[in-house]
């Protein structure tokens, strides 16, 4: 089959995510690096992307000549990752779906629920994908974790814990840093720190495996780094549209945490957890029973957890792999086959509303606010 043609946005030299994006979108061969405008530099970003090996007639300074460049050629690019900081996710989104291109936008996937609620529109009516990276739901122990779920192995989930904290940005004397203080710059990065930033995951992850979506919320934020002006801590309860209760912590200072992403769900005829740091292992215990530990590999897993698993038994299972899951579906639903588990646009208008109504929330010490998008009311 031939190879789909893939261009990059954003992830230069030395960012964080752009070598996730390359990792993935490179494993299966599936996708050939094409086209990119990779820094906000643009002689940085061209000369990085030549590096890379993209043509240097493909090697472009910035995102508008990319797409002046790319959208009236015959072997266009198949697919656009926007990997830049969350401000410009939405004009760079909008346009490239516009123009006809299927995108992978990293999450948040916009500023605002208007502009969520936009993106979904467009996407629908051009027929083209707009994905979400909520990579973390491409492992395949989350797959079997929804699998369960919905074979009724918990029965109905009452309540669903999720934790994504880290304590990466807990050092006030680093909070000048130019990497760590656009994420609580509301001009760079929107109405929401922390919770835009990591919680947004955890809370994809509860309606990801519980099959469900939060209809409202009440939020309590902190910046507990007093130059911060967004929140680098918040705790969230929520609801979800079938009457599972949610509870979720997200921290960006809890020092001695690395990456800290769990989540526990517990239903009426058994309990399941699986965390980030060791991805290959569910942990089940059904009413009255022993808790197991199921592990990736083994005879019996769902076959979405098969088609995803990358390594053998016992060997561990890596984040980029996770994003390279991602780009495996996109790659399928480009020729047509499009996958039940792909992140989409709704997904990313969700986060929105829910971080929206979050920040409202939070302002008014904790009232429960309405989290859903005017559109899936
Ligand atoms: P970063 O600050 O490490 O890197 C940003 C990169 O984008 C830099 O190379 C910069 O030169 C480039 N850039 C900035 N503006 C640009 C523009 N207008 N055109 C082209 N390139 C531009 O940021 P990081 O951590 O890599 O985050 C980027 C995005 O990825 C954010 O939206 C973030 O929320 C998201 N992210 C998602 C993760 C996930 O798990 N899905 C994990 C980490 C980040």
């Amino acid at each position: 089959m031939a190879k789909l043609k893939w261009g990059m946005i954003g992830g230069g030299e030395g960012s964080q995510i752009g070598p996730a994006h390359r990792l993935g979108a490179l494993a299966d061969g599936r996708f050939e690096f094409t086209a990119g405008a990779l820094d906000h530099r643009a002689d940085v970003g061209r000369d990085y992307a030549k590096r890379l090996g993209v043509a240097t007639d493909r090697a472009y300074g910035d995102w508008q000549e990319m797409l002046a460049g790319e959208k009236n050629r015959d072997d266009r690019v198949d697919l656009v990752t926007v990997a830049t900081p969350n401000a410009t996710h939405f004009e760079i989104t909008k346009s490239y779906l516009e123009s006809g291109f299927n995108v992978l936008c990293e999450k948040p996937m916009t500023m605002t629920v208007d502009e969520g609620e936009a993106i979904v529109r467009i996407a629908k009516l051009t027929g083209k994908i707009c994905a979400v990276n909520y990579c973390y739901s491409a492992y395949p122990m989350v797959r079997q974790a929804r699998a369960m779920v919905r074979a009724g192995d918990l029965g109905k989930p009452r309540l669903v814990v999720t934790n994504f904290s880290h304590g990466h940005h807990g050092d006030a004397t680093d909070a000048d840093n130019p990497r760590v203080r656009w994420r609580y710059d509301p001009a760079t990065a929107g109405v929401s720190g922390q919770f835009a930033d990591c919680g947004i995951h955890a809370l994809h992850m509860a309606s990801f495996i519980c099959d469900d979506n939060v209809e409202k919320l009440s939020a309590d934020f902190a910046s507990t780094i007093s130059s911060r002006e967004l929140e680098d801590d918040a705790m969230i309860n929520f609801r979800m549209t079938g009457g599972t209760v949610g509870r979720l912590w997200t921290s960006s200072v809890a020092i001695g945490r690395q990456h800290g992403f769990d989540i526990q769900v517990f239903g009426e005829t058994g309990g399941l957890r699986w965390a980030s740091e060791q991805p290959n292992q569910l942990i089940y215990t059904p009413v009255g029973g022993r808790t197991q530990i199921i592990e990736k590999g083994e005879p019996g897993l769902c076959e979405d957890t098969q088609r995803l698993s990358r390594v053998a038994i016992a060997h561990p299972e890596g984040f980029p792999l996770a994003v390279a899951n991602i780009y495996c579906d996109l790659a399928d639903a480009i020729r047509g086959e499009m996958r039940d588990g792909l992140p989409n646009a709704s997904d990313g208008v969700r986060s929105m509303a829910a971080v929206h109504a979050a920040v409202a929330s939070a302002k008014e010490a904790g009232v429960w606010i309405d989290a859903r998008p005017p559109m899936f009311r």
